[in-house]
C-alpha cells in the first residue's frame, strides 16, 4: 500500500479504508512508512510487524514471514513511502512471498510518489506540451538523460551527490536544479544553490528535479 511521501493528508481514500480493516500490517524497518500511515492504523486491533533488513537478501526472509502470516490471518497489507512501483522494497517481499506461498495474491495499491510531491511543492509542472522526462538514480545515466530528456527527477541523490553536482554542471543546467529535501516532512526544505549544500550530501529523503526554463515547452497541452 502506498502511503504517499511524508504528509499523511497525501494518503488515498482508498489506502486509508484498507488500512482501517486489514488485520496484519507490515512496514520496512528503518523508514517513514509506518509514521505516515498513523492516524489510519489501528494498534489495538491489528498486528504492526517492523520487517528488519540490511541488504536485499533479507527480502527473502522477510517475504516467508509474510506469506506465514497471510495463511493465518487471511490478508496482510505492507506499508510502502510514496508509490509501492517506484523502487520499493515492496516489489522483492512481495515476490519471496508468493514464491513461499503461490496462492498468494497480491495487490498494488498505488500512493502519491515523492516526485510528484516535490514538483507540486515546487509548483514546477514535470512535463508540457511535447517535453519528455527521465527518472535516474545517481550514475551512468545521469549525464545521458540530461543531454536527451526536458526533465530528469533524480532519486536518492545522496548516493552520489558529488557526481550529480559534477552531471548537471558538464550539462549546463545547474540553475535548473531544485534539491527537495524531505518533501511534506519535518525538516522539508528546498536547496536550488546546490554548490552552497555541504560535502557529503544531503538527506537520503531528497531528490533533485531539473526542468526547463518556463516558456521552453514543445506543443500544447491537450
Ligand atoms: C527507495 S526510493 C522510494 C520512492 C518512493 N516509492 C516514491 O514513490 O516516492 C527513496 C527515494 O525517494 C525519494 N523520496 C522519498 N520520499 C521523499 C520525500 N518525502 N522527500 C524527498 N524525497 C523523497 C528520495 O530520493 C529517496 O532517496
Amino acid at each position: 500500500v502506498g502511503v504517499g511521501p511524508g504528509d499523511p493528508e497525501l494518503v488515498t481514500v482508498k489506502a486509508a479504508r484498507l488500512l482501517a480493516r486489514v488485520p496484519v500490517v507490515f512496514y520496512p524497518e528503518g523508514g517513514l512508512a509506518r509514521s505516515i500511515a498513523a492516524p489510519y492504523l489501528n494498534p489495538g486491533r491489528q498486528e504492526l510487524h517492523a520487517l528488519p533488513w540490511r541488504s536485499a537478501a533479507d527480502w527473502e526472509v522477510n517475504g516467508r514471514r509474510i506469506a506465514e502470516r497471510i495463511a493465518e490471518a487471511g490478508e496482510a497489507a505492507f506499508l510502502v513511502e510514496g508509490d509501492p512501483t517506484l523502487y520499493s522494497n515492496f516489489v522483492p517481499a512481495a515476490r519471496a512471498a508468493v514464491r513461499a506461498d503461490p496462492e498468494i495474491v497480491v495487490e498494488y495499491v498505488p500512493g502519491i510518489p515523492a516526485l510528484v510531491a516535490a514538483a507540486a511543492l515546487l509548483r514546477r509542472p514535470l512535463v508540457r506540451g511535447d517535453q519528455r522526462l527521465a527518472l535516474v538514480t545517481p550514475g551512468e545515466g545521469l549525464g545521458e538523460a540530461l543531454a536527451a530528456f526536458d526533465t530528469v527527477v533524480v532519486l536518492k541523490p545522496s548516493r552520489g551527490f558529488d557526481g550529480v553536482r559534477r552531471a548537471l554542471r558538464r550539462a549546463g543546467r545547474e540553475r535548473e536544479a531544485a534539491l527537495v529535501v524531505r518533501c511534506g516532512l519535518p525538516g522539508q526544505r528546498v536547496v536550488t544553490d546546490l554548490a552552497g549544500l555541504p560535502p557529503g550530501g544531503p538527506d537520503y529523503f531528497s531528490l533533485l528535479l531539473v526542468t526547463r526554463p518556463d516558456g521552453a515547452a514543445g506543443g500544447t497541452d491537450a
